[in-house]
């Protein structure tokens, strides 16, 4: 199965790919979690990345579309893989019709704007893995520290709340469109994806069933 989870920051994809990918055996593709681990190793990519990231901005097309094409590549991605924040734009989802990249389902997240303000300042992650938390939604066992690991957990350097709005601003100015770029695709390609929006607001487990109906 190959699928995209759309939705602004903070809408869940990160903690609902994690029971997704568990529950259909598929890896996870969060291109915010690679282009996070070549900031924090230094590497070319990273260091050309990592201010824009910060800002909230968007890392450019020709570098994401590379990331992608490579990643999927790999044996894990043989038999599907679920796509985390990628893609972001049209010409995103345009390179992936252009490849041929079949994509079964397109699923969109929707939380109101205020809701992820509280959401994203009340987050934890697990730096090398990508583990989300919050701390008071889906608290860690050991407040501060990743379950598995036991290593201290950290907030990312885009939640603050100025970054948050920019980054929310970008998200309807090019990300949204994508909804309509997948509702005609559906319309004129029978191959195109289903398209589906569910409410991503309640609980973890609440919105993880929605999830599953629409994925089934
Ligand atoms: P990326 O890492 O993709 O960030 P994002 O899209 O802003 O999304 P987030 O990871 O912030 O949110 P999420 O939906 O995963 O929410 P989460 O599950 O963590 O991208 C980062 C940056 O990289 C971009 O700004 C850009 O610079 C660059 N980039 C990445 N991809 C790119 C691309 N394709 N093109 C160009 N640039 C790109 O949940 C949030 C919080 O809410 C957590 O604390 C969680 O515990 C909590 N929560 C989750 N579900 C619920 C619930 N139901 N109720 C209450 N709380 C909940
Ligand atoms: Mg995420």
């Amino acid at each position: 199965m190959r699928v995209i989870l759309l939705g602004p920051p903070g809408a869940g994809k990160g903690t609902q790919a994690q029971f997704i990918t568990e529950q259909y055996s598929i890896p996870q593709i969060s291109t915010g979690d690679m282009l996070r681990s070549a900031v924090k190793a230094g590497s070319d990519l990273g260091l050309k990345v990592k201010d824009i990231m910060a800002s909230g901005g968007l890392v450019s097309d020709e570098i994401i579309i590379a990331l992608v094409k490579e990643r999927i590549q790999q044996s894990d991605c043989a038999g599907g893989f679920l796509f985390d924040g990628f893609p972001r734009t049209i010409p995103q989802a345009q390179a992936l019709v252009d490849a041929g990249v079949i994509i079964e389902h397109v699923i969109e997240i929707a939380v109101d704007d205020e809701q992820i303000v509280s959401r994203l300042s009340g987050r934890r992650v697990h730096e090398d893995s990508g583990r989300v938390y919050h701390i008071e939604h889906n608290p860690p066992k050991n407040p501060g520290f990743d379950d598995e690991t036991q290593e201290p957990l950290i907030q990312r350097p885009d939640d603050k709340e100025e970054t948050i709005r920019n980054r929310l601003d970008i998200y309807h100015t090019q990300t949204k469109p994508l909804v309509d770029f997948y509702k005609s695709l559906a319309e004129k390609d029978p191959s195109a994806p289903v398209f589906s929006k569910i409410d991503g607001v309640g609980s973890l487990s609440d919105v993880q069933a929605r999830l599953v109906s629409a994925l089934s």
